[in-house]
Protein backbone atom coordinates (compact mmCIF):
# COMPACT_ATOMS: atom_id res chain seq x y z
CA UNK A 1 0.00 0.00 0.00
CA UNK A 2 1.35 3.43 -0.65
CA UNK A 3 2.05 5.52 2.28
CA UNK A 4 0.59 8.53 -0.01
CA UNK A 5 -1.91 8.64 -2.47
CA UNK A 6 -3.24 12.07 -3.75
CA UNK A 7 -6.33 11.97 -6.00
CA UNK A 8 -7.94 14.44 -8.29
CA UNK A 9 -6.25 17.49 -6.58
CA UNK A 10 -8.23 20.64 -7.96
CA UNK A 11 -7.76 24.51 -6.69
CA UNK A 12 -8.72 27.76 -8.00
CA UNK A 13 -8.09 31.28 -6.91
CA UNK A 14 -10.35 34.25 -7.94
CA UNK A 15 -11.21 31.97 -10.78
CA UNK A 16 -8.04 30.97 -11.86
CA UNK A 17 -7.78 26.94 -11.67
CA UNK A 18 -4.16 26.43 -10.78
CA UNK A 19 -4.37 22.58 -10.15
CA UNK A 20 -7.15 20.84 -12.42
CA UNK A 21 -6.74 16.90 -11.06
CA UNK A 22 -3.42 15.97 -9.97
CA UNK A 23 -2.94 12.55 -8.80
CA UNK A 24 -0.08 10.58 -7.76
CA UNK A 25 1.13 7.91 -5.39
CA UNK A 26 4.38 7.55 -3.49
CA UNK A 27 5.90 4.22 -1.16
CA UNK A 28 7.04 4.37 1.92
CA UNK A 29 10.79 5.50 2.22
CA UNK A 30 10.80 6.82 -1.55
CA UNK A 31 11.00 10.58 -2.54
CA UNK A 32 9.11 12.17 -4.85
CA UNK A 33 10.69 15.56 -7.01
CA UNK A 34 8.01 18.15 -8.70
CA UNK A 35 9.45 20.26 -11.12
CA UNK A 36 7.61 22.80 -13.23
CA UNK A 37 8.01 26.05 -14.24
CA UNK A 38 7.34 29.20 -11.64
CA UNK A 39 3.76 29.27 -11.33
CA UNK A 40 2.98 25.84 -12.68
CA UNK A 41 1.36 25.26 -8.83
CA UNK A 42 4.23 23.20 -7.30
CA UNK A 43 4.06 25.59 -3.95
CA UNK A 44 0.32 25.32 -4.19
CA UNK A 45 0.31 21.40 -4.19
CA UNK A 46 2.14 21.03 -1.23
CA UNK A 47 0.39 23.42 0.41
CA UNK A 48 -2.18 21.11 -0.12
CA UNK A 49 -0.82 18.21 1.30
CA UNK A 50 -0.39 19.99 4.17
CA UNK A 51 -3.89 21.26 4.61
CA UNK A 52 -2.76 25.03 4.84
CA UNK A 53 -4.97 25.07 1.30
CA UNK A 54 -7.88 23.26 1.42
CA UNK A 55 -8.11 21.81 -2.11
CA UNK A 56 -11.46 22.44 -4.14
CA UNK A 57 -12.06 18.86 -5.24
CA UNK A 58 -9.84 15.59 -4.68
CA UNK A 59 -8.70 13.41 -1.95
CA UNK A 60 -5.66 12.96 0.19
CA UNK A 61 -4.78 9.29 2.58
CA UNK A 62 -2.02 8.68 4.43
CA UNK A 63 -1.31 5.16 5.06
CA UNK A 64 -4.59 3.72 3.42
CA UNK A 65 -6.47 6.54 5.98
CA UNK A 66 -8.56 9.16 4.32
CA UNK A 67 -7.82 12.36 5.40
CA UNK A 68 -8.93 14.48 3.36
CA UNK A 69 -11.97 14.22 0.78
CA UNK A 70 -13.47 17.31 -0.68
CA UNK A 71 -16.60 15.90 -0.99
CA UNK A 72 -16.58 14.71 2.59
CA UNK A 73 -17.00 17.45 4.64
CA UNK A 74 -16.73 15.20 7.78
CA UNK A 75 -12.77 15.53 6.89
CA UNK A 76 -13.08 18.96 7.13
CA UNK A 77 -13.17 19.57 10.61
CA UNK A 78 -10.88 22.48 11.96
CA UNK A 79 -9.51 20.28 14.94
CA UNK A 80 -9.38 16.93 12.54
CA UNK A 81 -7.04 19.12 10.42
CA UNK A 82 -4.73 20.40 13.30
CA UNK A 83 -3.94 16.45 13.70
CA UNK A 84 -3.83 15.41 10.11
CA UNK A 85 -1.66 17.55 9.74
CA UNK A 86 1.26 15.64 11.95
CA UNK A 87 1.36 13.37 9.06
CA UNK A 88 3.51 16.06 6.99
CA UNK A 89 6.46 18.18 7.56
CA UNK A 90 6.78 21.23 5.76
CA UNK A 91 10.27 23.37 4.93
CA UNK A 92 9.91 26.22 3.40
CA UNK A 93 12.55 27.77 1.04
CA UNK A 94 12.43 30.73 3.86
CA UNK A 95 13.42 28.63 6.71
CA UNK A 96 11.02 30.98 9.36
CA UNK A 97 12.92 29.96 12.48
CA UNK A 98 11.73 31.88 15.57
CA UNK A 99 14.64 34.13 16.18
CA UNK A 100 14.08 33.97 19.72
CA UNK A 101 15.08 30.50 20.52
CA UNK A 102 18.33 28.58 19.44
CA UNK A 103 18.36 25.85 17.60
CA UNK A 104 17.91 23.11 20.08
CA UNK A 105 14.45 25.22 21.25
CA UNK A 106 13.36 25.37 18.05
CA UNK A 107 13.52 22.16 17.51
CA UNK A 108 12.48 21.11 20.55
CA UNK A 109 9.89 23.85 20.83
CA UNK A 110 6.69 22.15 18.55
CA UNK A 111 7.33 18.67 20.78
CA UNK A 112 7.17 20.19 23.99
CA UNK A 113 4.08 21.43 23.01
CA UNK A 114 2.51 18.93 21.56
CA UNK A 115 3.85 16.47 24.78
CA UNK A 116 1.57 19.01 26.59
CA UNK A 117 -1.46 17.22 25.84
CA UNK A 118 -0.01 13.68 26.01
CA UNK A 119 -0.79 11.02 28.94
CA UNK A 120 1.89 11.18 31.69
CA UNK A 121 3.18 14.89 30.81
CA UNK A 122 2.70 16.21 33.87
CA UNK A 123 3.22 13.29 36.09
CA UNK A 124 7.06 12.83 34.58
CA UNK A 125 7.62 16.63 33.02
CA UNK A 126 11.07 16.12 33.63
CA UNK A 127 11.66 12.86 31.97
CA UNK A 128 9.68 14.24 28.89
CA UNK A 129 11.47 17.17 28.36
CA UNK A 130 14.83 15.33 28.77
CA UNK A 131 13.50 12.51 26.05
CA UNK A 132 12.68 15.70 23.63
CA UNK A 133 15.90 16.88 24.15
CA UNK A 134 17.91 14.17 23.64
CA UNK A 135 16.08 13.07 20.44
CA UNK A 136 16.74 16.49 18.97
CA UNK A 137 20.26 16.41 19.89
CA UNK A 138 20.20 13.56 17.81
CA UNK A 139 18.47 15.21 14.67
CA UNK A 140 20.56 18.47 15.20
CA UNK A 141 23.71 16.34 15.00
CA UNK A 142 22.02 13.89 12.01
CA UNK A 143 21.96 17.38 9.95
CA UNK A 144 25.54 18.49 10.96
CA UNK A 145 24.73 20.84 13.51
CA UNK A 146 26.52 19.30 16.54
CA UNK A 147 28.45 22.26 17.26
CA UNK A 148 25.25 24.94 16.89
CA UNK A 149 22.70 23.74 19.15
CA UNK A 150 23.03 26.81 21.29
CA UNK A 151 23.35 29.16 18.48
CA UNK A 152 20.32 31.91 17.98
CA UNK A 153 19.18 32.29 14.36
CA UNK A 154 20.91 35.06 13.59
CA UNK A 155 24.73 33.25 14.35
CA UNK A 156 23.89 31.36 11.94
CA UNK A 157 24.39 30.83 7.95
CA UNK A 158 21.56 30.58 5.71
CA UNK A 159 22.58 26.75 5.37
CA UNK A 160 22.55 25.74 8.85
CA UNK A 161 19.47 27.71 9.33
CA UNK A 162 17.44 25.97 6.82
CA UNK A 163 19.31 22.46 8.32
CA UNK A 164 17.63 23.93 11.61
CA UNK A 165 14.40 23.89 9.79
CA UNK A 166 14.60 20.39 8.55
CA UNK A 167 15.25 18.98 12.06
CA UNK A 168 12.68 20.57 13.20
CA UNK A 169 10.10 19.38 10.99
CA UNK A 170 11.81 15.82 11.79
CA UNK A 171 11.42 16.19 15.44
CA UNK A 172 7.93 15.93 14.84
CA UNK A 173 8.25 12.26 12.86
CA UNK A 174 5.99 13.26 10.07
CA UNK A 175 5.00 10.39 8.05
CA UNK A 176 6.07 12.32 4.82
CA UNK A 177 8.28 15.45 4.29
CA UNK A 178 7.88 17.63 2.16
CA UNK A 179 10.19 20.68 0.34
CA UNK A 180 9.26 23.52 -0.86
CA UNK A 181 12.65 24.79 -3.19
CA UNK A 182 14.92 24.00 0.21
CA UNK A 183 17.78 25.93 -1.30
CA UNK A 184 16.28 28.54 -3.56
CA UNK A 185 17.24 31.43 -1.13
CA UNK A 186 20.81 30.25 -0.59
CA UNK A 187 24.09 30.83 -2.39
CA UNK A 188 25.41 27.63 -4.10
CA UNK A 189 28.19 26.95 -1.12
CA UNK A 190 25.51 26.68 1.30
CA UNK A 191 22.98 24.71 -0.97
CA UNK A 192 25.50 22.00 -0.94
CA UNK A 193 25.51 21.33 2.38
CA UNK A 194 21.60 21.49 2.43
CA UNK A 195 21.01 18.79 -0.31
CA UNK A 196 23.80 16.79 1.58
CA UNK A 197 21.68 16.97 4.84
CA UNK A 198 18.84 15.87 2.40
CA UNK A 199 20.27 13.08 0.91
CA UNK A 200 21.66 11.98 3.85
CA UNK A 201 17.22 11.41 4.94
CA UNK A 202 17.24 9.86 1.20
CA UNK A 203 19.68 7.24 2.56
CA UNK A 204 17.64 7.02 5.59
CA UNK A 205 14.43 6.22 3.72
CA UNK A 206 12.96 9.35 4.85
CA UNK A 207 9.76 9.64 2.60
CA UNK A 208 9.98 13.14 0.66
CA UNK A 209 7.97 15.32 -1.52
CA UNK A 210 10.54 17.99 -2.89
CA UNK A 211 9.67 20.82 -4.80
CA UNK A 212 13.20 22.08 -6.34
CA UNK A 213 14.20 23.57 -9.64
CA UNK A 214 18.19 21.89 -9.33
CA UNK A 215 17.60 18.93 -11.72
CA UNK A 216 20.98 17.51 -10.77
CA UNK A 217 19.58 17.09 -7.30
CA UNK A 218 16.04 15.59 -8.45
CA UNK A 219 17.90 12.82 -10.52
CA UNK A 220 20.21 12.60 -7.88
CA UNK A 221 17.79 12.31 -4.48
CA UNK A 222 14.11 11.19 -6.03
CA UNK A 223 13.02 7.82 -7.05
CA UNK A 224 10.04 9.35 -9.31
CA UNK A 225 9.92 12.74 -10.72
CA UNK A 226 6.62 14.47 -11.55
CA UNK A 227 6.40 17.37 -14.12
CA UNK A 228 3.61 19.83 -13.68
CA UNK A 229 2.35 21.34 -16.55
CA UNK A 230 -1.05 23.43 -17.41
CA UNK A 231 -2.31 21.99 -13.85
CA UNK A 232 -2.08 18.56 -14.14
CA UNK A 233 0.83 15.65 -13.92
CA UNK A 234 1.98 16.06 -17.69
CA UNK A 235 4.68 13.40 -17.35
CA UNK A 236 6.48 11.49 -14.61
CA UNK A 237 8.09 8.59 -14.07
CA UNK A 238 11.95 7.25 -13.12
CA UNK A 239 14.32 10.51 -12.72
CA UNK A 240 16.70 9.16 -15.64
CA UNK A 241 13.42 8.34 -18.08
CA UNK A 242 12.01 11.74 -17.28
CA UNK A 243 15.17 13.87 -17.54
CA UNK A 244 16.78 12.17 -20.12
CA UNK A 245 13.96 10.74 -22.59
CA UNK A 246 11.24 13.89 -22.94
CA UNK A 247 7.74 12.48 -24.23
CA UNK A 248 6.19 15.88 -24.62
CA UNK A 249 7.83 18.98 -26.57
CA UNK A 250 6.32 21.14 -22.84
CA UNK A 251 8.64 18.89 -20.59
CA UNK A 252 11.43 19.01 -23.49
CA UNK A 253 11.57 22.83 -23.43
CA UNK A 254 11.30 23.06 -19.86
CA UNK A 255 14.67 20.82 -19.39
CA UNK A 256 16.15 23.07 -22.17
CA UNK A 257 15.40 25.80 -20.20
CA UNK A 258 16.60 24.61 -16.68
CA UNK A 259 19.81 22.49 -17.75
N1 LIG B 1 -3.03 32.61 -2.36
C1 LIG B 1 -3.06 32.80 -3.68
N2 LIG B 1 -3.92 33.68 -4.21
C2 LIG B 1 -3.99 33.88 -5.56
N3 LIG B 1 -3.24 33.23 -6.44
C3 LIG B 1 -2.36 32.34 -5.98
C4 LIG B 1 -2.21 32.08 -4.58
N4 LIG B 1 -1.26 31.13 -4.41
C5 LIG B 1 -0.82 30.83 -5.64
N5 LIG B 1 -1.48 31.54 -6.58
C6 LIG B 1 -1.28 31.44 -8.04
O1 LIG B 1 -1.23 30.07 -8.38
C7 LIG B 1 -0.28 29.82 -9.39
C8 LIG B 1 0.67 28.74 -8.93
O2 LIG B 1 1.49 29.26 -7.92
P1 LIG B 1 2.54 28.38 -7.16
O3 LIG B 1 3.17 29.25 -6.14
O4 LIG B 1 1.90 27.15 -6.67
O5 LIG B 1 3.58 28.02 -8.33
P2 LIG B 1 5.02 27.34 -8.21
O6 LIG B 1 5.04 26.21 -9.18
O7 LIG B 1 5.32 27.04 -6.80
O8 LIG B 1 5.96 28.50 -8.75
P3 LIG B 1 7.49 28.84 -8.35
O9 LIG B 1 8.36 27.87 -9.11
O10 LIG B 1 7.68 30.26 -8.83
O11 LIG B 1 7.62 28.71 -6.88
C9 LIG B 1 0.38 31.16 -9.69
O12 LIG B 1 -0.22 31.70 -10.82
C10 LIG B 1 0.07 31.98 -8.46
O13 LIG B 1 -0.01 33.34 -8.78
MG1 LIG C 1 6.78 27.67 -5.46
Amino acid sequence: MPILEVKNIHKSFGGVEVLKGVGFSLERGRSLALIGSSGSGKTTLLRCLNFLEKPDAGAISVNGELLFDAADAGTHTESGVRKKRLHFGLVFQNFNLFPQYTALGNVTLARELLARDEDGFKTDKAQAIGRIRDEAEEILARVGLADKMGSYPHELSGGQQQRVAIARALALKPDILCFDEPTSALDPELSGEVLAAIRGLAERDTTMVIATHEMGFAREVSSHIIFLADGVVLEEGAPDRVLTNPQTERLRSFLGAVL
